[in-house]
């Protein structure tokens, strides 16, 4: 279940199960434990969705009973990249729905002052420019991460590339969307706006400490 983009590039995914784990994740009372648990299943909603544009080619299938046509998805295996740390919480959900897709992983920190994103670790699988890829990151906040991400996927060859987060703000939406008009993001919440250390409203708190329980 999707809500038409309230903003450009953006598909919310509304479903009532999305929107009922995002309120849990929310709650600054819900404990690691079912905050990851809440990560994965938030993520494999999203990606389900995310996947229905996937192409299909026929595939020959022998039943109990006769030869028939069946459709596989086409192409070469779908390849998750979470942005480390906090997106590491979104792959294992997806792999429940995709167990081959592949997994790279970038590395990016945000600079406290600046806001802008560091990064120190880059590894994707080869042929990135047959390949589908979604890039994971619970939070798009300035979009500062997300776009930098986007940009080092480009270089190393990726051509088809969705964004997958948990909650976003309208800046980050309107920042990667700016600079990469052609990458599809799908959320589950859009949120109101940034305070001024970057920080996303009403949001959820610092995904990656929530995850790894470091506050
Ligand atoms: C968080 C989050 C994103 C980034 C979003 O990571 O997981 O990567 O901030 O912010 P932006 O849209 O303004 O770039 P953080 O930099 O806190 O690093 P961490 O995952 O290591 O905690
Ligand atoms: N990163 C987070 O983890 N949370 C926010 O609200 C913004 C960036």
């Amino acid at each position: 279940m999707l809500t038409a983009p309230a903003l450009p590039g953006l598909t919310v995914v509304s479903h009532p199960l999305v929107q009922h784990k995002i309120s849990l994740l929310r709650d600054q009372a819900t404990p690691k434990k079912v905050f990851k648990e809440l990560v994965d299943e938030i993520a494999l909603l999203l990606a389900y969705e995310a996947m229905a544009h996937l192409a299909l080619e026929p595939v020959e299938v022998n039943t109990p009973l006769e030869p028939t046509t069946g459709q596989r998805v086409a192409g070469k295996k779908l390849t998750l990249v979470p942005i480390l740390r906090a997106g590491l919480g979104m792959v294992d959900g997806i792999l429940k729905l995709v167990p081959s897709a592949r997994v790279g992983h970038i590395g990016l920190y945000r600079d406290h002052d600046t806001l802008e994103p560091v990064d120190y670790y880059f590894k994707i699988p080869a042929d990135s420019a047959e390949r589908d890829f979604f890039l994971l990151d619970p939070m798009l906040a300035t979009g500062g991460s997300a776009a930098s991400a986007v940009t080092s996927l480009r270089r190393a060859g990726a051509r088809r590339i969705t964004f997958l987060c948990l909650v976003a703000a309208p800046d980050g939406v309107n920042r990667l969307h700016a600079t990469h008009p052609d990458v599809a993001i799908f959320a589950a919440a859009l949120d109101r706006e940034l305070t001024s250390n970057g920080y996303i409203l009403p949001g959820l708190g610092d995904a990656g400490d929530r995850l790894f329980g470091t506050r």
